[in-house]
């Protein structure tokens, strides 16, 4: 019996990774077609609360789990949060968004665990403390939709809760992921101010291509710390140079100037390249992807590895896709930002 059901989807940064840790803004906007889904069901009496992480073949009972396991973590903050006393709940977690690829796959699946756990203790309550028999099987179309009675959890409270549990892969991160992910919607974010949403006058494609490489985020913002340490003032310019970027591009992206971002995506790549978070495998996708047509393409997220970002069109999709898998991508996602799905 299904007691709540919660989902996140996953992310790209467009503008401004690395920079945005230095007080800098970036742009990033979901990616619906790929989601994170936690399904919480009663569990034998006495069993505690327990997640099934499916895609792992993994069980966590979160009242033993150790303090830095993320799954527990998110469920933790949750009933804490909630006010909640342990439950006799089964979570069970399944995601599409590919894993370390720099597409908020952690994220995701904590803001889905935290949604999920937030909607059943709302069933439970509605149901006089019996939500375990409630019977109501009945799913939500979209737990995007925030339950509304006393678990209300508004998103900048679940993109709080995400962030404590992104602090465990990424040390200190900037918050873009978290904030992206739990709003559902493109954002333009400055570390430590309320994100701002932010208009897309028209639609356009990207695709994302994974370079297969896995490269932990935190090791990348560590290196860039330890360069802008040995020479701040060219690095506080690389990092200027990205913010002209990502406010040249929000106008763009806003007026649905499409074909102005293509050469903004190039010259932020160049910018990510001195700023040493590119790597020979990105250079070359970034490179195939132009020559196959895209209007542009960079590096996203924490570089080294991880997912590259093309700007094509429906005629220029197909071919750029086909150069990206040739160049050694692993796996291409084609994705409309700003559409009505969005
Ligand atoms: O690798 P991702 O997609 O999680 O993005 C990291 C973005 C950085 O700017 C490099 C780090 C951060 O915390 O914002």
């Amino acid at each position: 019996m299904i007691l709540g059901v919660g989902r996140a989807p996953g992310k790209v940064i467009l503008f401004g990774e690395h920079a945005v840790v230095y007080g800098r803004p970036a742009l990033a906007v979901p990616v619906t077609q790929v989601q994170a889904e936690a399904i919480v069901e009663a569990g034998a009496p006495g069993s505690g609360l327990v997640i099934w992480a499916a895609d792992l073949g993994e069980e966590i009972a979160v009242r033993t789990a150790p303090a830095d396991q993320p799954l527990a973590t998110a469920a933790r903050l949750t009933l804490a949060k909630l006010e909640l006393s342990e439950p006799d709940w089964r979570v069970t977690v399944r995601s599409t968004i590919p894993i370390a690829s720099g597409m908020g796959s952690g994220a995701a699946v904590s803001a889905a665990i935290v949604r999920a756990l937030a909607e059943a203790a709302r069933r439970s309550q509605e149901s006089g403390g019996r939500g375990q028999e409630s019977g109501d099987s009945q799913l939500p179309a979209s737990s995007l939709q925030l339950p509304t009675s006393n678990f209300q959890l508004p998103a900048s409270d679940l993109s709080a809760l995400v962030y404590e549990v992104e602090k465990l892969h990424h040390g200190t991160p900037s918050g873009v992921d978290n904030t992206v992910i739990a709003f559902g919607q493109p954002v333009y974010f400055v570390r430590g101010r309320p994100p701002q949403p932010f208009p897309i006058g028209r639609p356009f494609m990207l695709a994302i291509a994974d370079s297969g490489i896995a490269s932990p985020t935190k090791i990348a913002v560590g290196d860039v710390r330890r360069a802008w340490e040995q020479d701040r003032t060219r690095f506080e310019w690389l990092f200027d140079a990205v913010a002209a970027i990502v406010e040249d591009a929000t106008k763009a992206i806003s007026r649905g100037e499409v074909e102005k971002l293509g050469q903004l995506m190039d010259g932020n790549h160049a910018l990510l390249q001195q700023i040493g978070v590119s790597c020979p495998e990105l250079d070359a996708l970034a490179a195939a992807a132009r020559s196959a047509g895209a209007l542009g393409a960079k590096l996203s997220g924490g570089g080294r590895g991880g997912n590259l970002i093309a700007l094509v069109t429906e005629e220029t999709a197909p071919r750029v896709a086909d150069a990206l898998r040739a160049a050694g991508a692993v796996r291409v996602i084609v994705t409309t930002v700003g559409s009505s799905a969005q």
